[in-house]
């Protein structure tokens, strides 16, 4: 079954508990938390103190998705504001088995991203130390961008890394630009937790209604 983690990036920060536990009651799977650094990617986010007011409002898994430089530096600060599960850039981590290993120290799931121009073999060494592998479909910084198509068959093919390299418990993540239209192919492709941000909070009768329609579009797959 696919898995859906609303990303509050698109929510509205005045109302944030509200709006987390408006998707909890509708039926989200993760809470997705964007941290950007104005470095890695140009946009300035959430920290840790908002990532602990989510995990105050849920009892949902809270998904942090680091598009920071220097992820290690904050490692301890987000597992200590609750995260659940931790996912780095590979594109900001020359040690990357270093990062995977102190997150799973710090005793939680260890992801990786890769932007669109990231080829996946770039972490074909580190596989067997991942728990999760997320494949950006848009250029992370901002919500609201356009899925980029041509990012289907590199979803398609970290499916069938993370199934013959002895992970097949690894998940495979998409975010960015995931709608009612995108949802069903990245799904198709073999994706197994989808990121929607603005198809969620950006909806016109507001989340509930977006968490639906994508759940619509699903299927028999959701
Ligand atoms: C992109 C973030 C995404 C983003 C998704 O930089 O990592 O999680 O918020 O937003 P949508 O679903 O609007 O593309
Ligand atoms: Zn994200």
């Amino acid at each position: 079954m696919i898995l859906l983690a609303p990303s509050i990036l698109s929510a509205d920060f005045g109302r944030l508990a509200e709006q987390v536990q408006e998707v909890e009651r509708a039926g989200a799977d993760w809470i997705h938390v964007d941290v950007m650094d104005g470095h890695f990617v140009p946009n300035l986010t959430i920290g840790p103190v908002v990532t602990e007011a989510v995990k105050r409002a849920t009892r949902l898994p809270v998904d942090v998705h680091l598009m920071i430089e220097h992820p290690d530096r904050y490692l301890a600060d987000f597992v200590g504001a609750g995260a659940d599960r931790i996912t780095v850039h590979r594109e900001a981590c020359p040690h990357l088995h270093r990062t995977l290993s102190e997150i799973a120290r710090l005793g939680v799931p260890a992801g990786v991203a890769l932007n669109p121009a990231t080829p996946l073999s770039s972490v074909g060494d580190v596989v067997g130390d991942l728990e999760l592998l997320l494949v950006m479909t848009v250029n992370p910084g901002f919500g609201g961008q356009r899925f980029i198509r041509s990012m289907l068959p590199k979803i398609q093919e970290a499916s069938r890394l993370l199934a013959g390299s002895g992970r097949p418990e690894a998940v495979l993540q998409v975010d960015g630009g995931v709608d009612p239209l995108t949802a069903p192919e990245v799904a198709d492709a073999g994706a197994q937790v989808l990121v929607a941000g603005s198809a969620v909070y950006g909806h016109p009768d507001g989340a509930t209604a977006g968490l639906r329609a994508l759940r619509d579009a699903l299927g028999a797959r959701a």
